[in-house]
């Protein structure tokens, strides 16, 4: 059984070696970034609330991605084992997490994998990346680059708003202040992996393929 937190800096390539993950180990993907840009295109409640979060590169209320993360997982798809993606970020979603799987639906986490990427590599892996609207799916203009106009899943390919350089700078701080140190947080758990994220995604994937047999 896989249950998964993926931990790293925005632009570390969770979502890179996510999709890798899941294609092999047939476990689901739950991105937190993924859900609320989908609330914020369909324009509900939540999307209009999250977005200004998201533009300005700060997180959105621990209350509200609580909330979206106990109801996801609790969903009949997550028996079989789950990747946390941008989930938790803060020390009360680490804890909420943590109450949630033991209390609530009787789940452990197994593996805590960070990936390593230094700021010097990130904003040229960002201010490059390219998403689809539709799935998600991350390209890059120069590493990665779209076969056509579109995604291969048909939908329009688009450089994410949160994206450009200055907000870039906010979620690289973000990063640094509140969610580096759940590192120590998962420490004493003794599932805690740091892996280097800077290469070949494909040699980087060996790596998670070694620590996911562990
Ligand atoms: P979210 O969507 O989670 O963004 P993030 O954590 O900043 O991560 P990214 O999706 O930007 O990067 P990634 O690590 O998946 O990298 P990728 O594989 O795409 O969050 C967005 C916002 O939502 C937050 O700012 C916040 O406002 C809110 N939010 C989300 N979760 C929250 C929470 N828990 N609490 C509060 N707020 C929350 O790769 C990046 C690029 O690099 C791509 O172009 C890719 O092709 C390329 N690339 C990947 N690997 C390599 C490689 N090895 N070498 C070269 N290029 C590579």
């Amino acid at each position: 059984m896989i249950n998964m937190v993926f931990l790293g800096p925005p632009g570390a390539g969770k979502g890179t070696q996510s999709e890798r993950i899941v294609n092999q180990y047939k476990i689901v993907q739950i991105s937190t970034g993924d859900i609320l840009r989908a609330a914020v295109r369909e324009g509900t409640k939540l999307g209009k609330l999250a977005k200004q979060y998201m533009d300005e590169g700060k997180l959105v209320t621990d209350d509200i991605i609580i909330g979206i993360v106990r109801d996801r997982l609790a969903e009949p798809d997550c028996t079989d084992g789950f990747i946390l993606d941008g989930f938790p970020r803060t020390i009360p979603q680490a804890e909420a997490l943590e109450k949630m799987l033991s209390e609530d639906l009787d789940k452990e986490i197994t593996h805590i994998v960070s990936l390593e990427v230094p700021d010097e590599f990130i904003l040229e892996r960002l201010t490059g990346r390219r998403s689809c609207k539709s799935c998600g799916r991350a390209y890059h203009v120069k590493y990665n680059p779209p076969k056509s106009d579109n995604c291969e899943c048909g939908g329009e390919i688009i450089h994410r708003d949160d994206d450009r350089e200055e907000t870039i700078n906010n979620r690289l701080e973000v990063y640094h202040n509140q969610t580096s140190t759940l590192k120590s947080f998962y420490e004493k758990s003794g599932n805690l992996y740091v892996l280097d994220g800077v290469g070949d995604p494909d040699a980087i994937f060996e790596r998670v393929q070694d620590i996911l047999t562990k």
